[in-house]
């Protein structure tokens, strides 16, 4: 898998994504990061990239045809030539207009062998730039960050995590929150007791299939204080819905 992210500050990623886990992963060559600099495909002497809003309207609009020239530089289609839609690779735009990042989007990016990630900046991108290619508008959150670097390390790091041998041990992504349509279950590690408070007796037992269930249980009843709204799409056992009926004013 490589990504390919397109971006007017370059330095932003030296530092990040070359920490911990993801860092490692990309020094093993598990996949690869190339980090394009927009302004590398102006033309003018000043390398512009951005101009005022037709219209009127404060702020700056990325201009289409640097990011046009970068995208067919690096090989990929305008719808009008076949497009990328029918290939293992995808442009994804950030966005705080687009589609909602997911854990699920995050699978299914991580099965492509090519993502382009485009940081948006300023007021926006020409949108005329999402009329040339198939692209995906993607947001990482109903907020508004100064420019979609913090969005783009945030997504590589999601997916990449989900190519083969990244993580060391791939079974415990599928104890993830949102793995399941829930949140993760609490964890705990030693000392068993801290400050008068114990770990609970079930993850001491040694007992796998009693551990399996009691951490469904304490998965479920996150998800119900912190995000209720996933339980409506999880996949919960009639009796896990009767638990949690039986518990709603709590
Ligand atoms: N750019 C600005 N805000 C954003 C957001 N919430 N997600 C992705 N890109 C963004």
């Amino acid at each position: 898998m490589k990504f390919e992210i397109i971006t007017l500050f370059p330095d932003y990623f030296s530092l990040s994504l070359k920490q911990s886990l993801i860092g490692k992963a990309w020094d093993k060559k598990l996949f690869d990061i190339e980090i394009i600099h927009l302004r590398d495909f102006a033309t003018d002497k000043h390398r512009t990239v951005d101009d005022a809003p037709f219209g009127g309207g404060g702020g700056m609009v990325l201009k289409v045809e640097p990011l046009d020239r970068c995208l067919h530089a690096l090989g990929y289609q305008r719808r009008q030539d076949g497009g990328n839609a029918d290939r293992p690779e995808r442009i994804i735009l950030t966005s705080a207009a687009g589609k909602l990042f997911s854990q699920r989007r995050a699978i299914e990016y991580s099965l492509l062998e090519r993502v382009v990630m485009i940081c948006g900046h300023y007021l926006g991108v020409d949108e005329r730039i999402i009329e040339l290619y198939d692209i995906d508008e993607v947001s990482i959150g109903d907020y508004v960050l100064s420019g979609g670097e913090p969005a783009a390390v945030v997504m590589v790091d999601a997916i990449a995590r989900l190519i083969p041998k990244v993580l060391g041990n791939f079974e415990s992504a599928l104890d993830d929150s949102h793995m399941d349509q829930l949140v993760g279950a609490p964890v705990y590690t030693r000392d068993a007791e801290y400050a008068g408070l114990t770990v609970p007796e079930e993850l001491l037992s040694g007992n796998h299939a009693e551990i399996r269930i009691f951490r469904r249980a304490q998965a479920i009843a996150k998800c119900a204080k912190n995000r209720p709204d996933l339980l409506d799409n999880a996949d919960l056992t009639k009796q896990e819905l009767k638990i949690l009926n039986e518990n709603k004013n709590d």
